[in-house]
């Protein structure tokens, strides 16, 4: 079967409401769909709706860039999975460094994360990566397969297939300074190798492994064009609308 290629904008903590409206409408407005891209955007919270009634009918979709652990009830602040699917969101990412590090999620958290996810039909776009450390002392495949292990932990066949994996070395995010692309598809050959080994070829053979971290309209090209590499999650240049839709362009020839 053959994978779709996935193009992802996270907008982090970036935006402002005008903001947000603005690149959607920008790429409402200029962006073709095709069916050989899907094209994923990841605004804040606060501004789903209004990107969702922006995009309507655009075949653009759309996800929050976190979920709470718990399924519902009194956790003050938080923002449970069947609320973004209530309002208009297909995906969620879990796992992110940024939530890893500064809200200490634990593997057991993300983990709880992947099944709140599944429960509410959201697709998960669960990102892992090394850190810079971690890759100078040669453990970057043990750090790749407990990141798997762990948040795959208790997720049945049927389910793992409708996740997306995004590989985002920590080093790498927001420093303009990616690993070769030949690196990437290395370190992605890893994750099919152990999705493989814990579930079975077919699903490994099936799943999408996105590419992260200092993606921009230059570079896309020569990522996505490794074999292994099956789309690209874009912080930084997606902020931006003009060099966002550069980058749904220049992917391919
Ligand atoms: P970046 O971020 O493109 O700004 O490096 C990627 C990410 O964190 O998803």
């Amino acid at each position: 079967m053959k994978r779709i290629p996935i193009i992802a904008a996270n907008w982090k903590m970036q935006l402002t409401e005008a903001e947000s409206k603005h690149l959607a409408t920008f790429l409402k407005e200029n962006y073709q769909p095709s069916a050989d891209l899907e094209v994923l955007l990841f605004p804040s919270f606060l501004h789903i709706a209004s990107v969702r009634d922006i995009i309507a009918g655009s075949g653009i979709y759309l996800g929050g860039q976190n979920l709470s652990f718990a399924e519902k009830g009194a956790y003050t602040g938080e923002v449970a999975a069947f609320q973004l699917a209530d309002i208009g969101c297909t995906h969620v990412l879990v796992g992110h460094s940024e939530r890893r590090h500064y809200f200490h999620e634990d593997y057991e958290t993300v983990n709880q994360k992947v099944k709140a996810a599944i429960s509410s039909h959201l697709k998960v776009v669960l990102c892992i990566g090394e850190s810079a450390d971690e890759r100078k002392a040669g453990v970057t495949e043990m750090v790749i397969v407990d990141q798997l292990e762990s948040a795959f932990s208790g997720i049945d066949h049927d389910k793992l297939a409708s996740m997306v994996i995004a590989y985002e070395p920590i080093w790498a995010i927001g420093t303009g300074k990616p690993p070769k692309p030949e690196d990437a598809a290395h370190v992605h050959q890893i994750v099919r190798k152990t999705i493989r080994r814990l579930y079975a070829p077919e699903i490994a053979d099936n799943i999408r492994i996105l590419y992260g971290g200092s993606i921009d309209a230059k570079n896309i090209k020569a990522f996505m064009a490794q074999e292994e590499v099956d789309g690209v999650l874009v912080g930084g240049a997606s902020l931006d609308a003009k060099k966002f839709l550069q980058c749904l362009k220049n992917w391919k020839d």
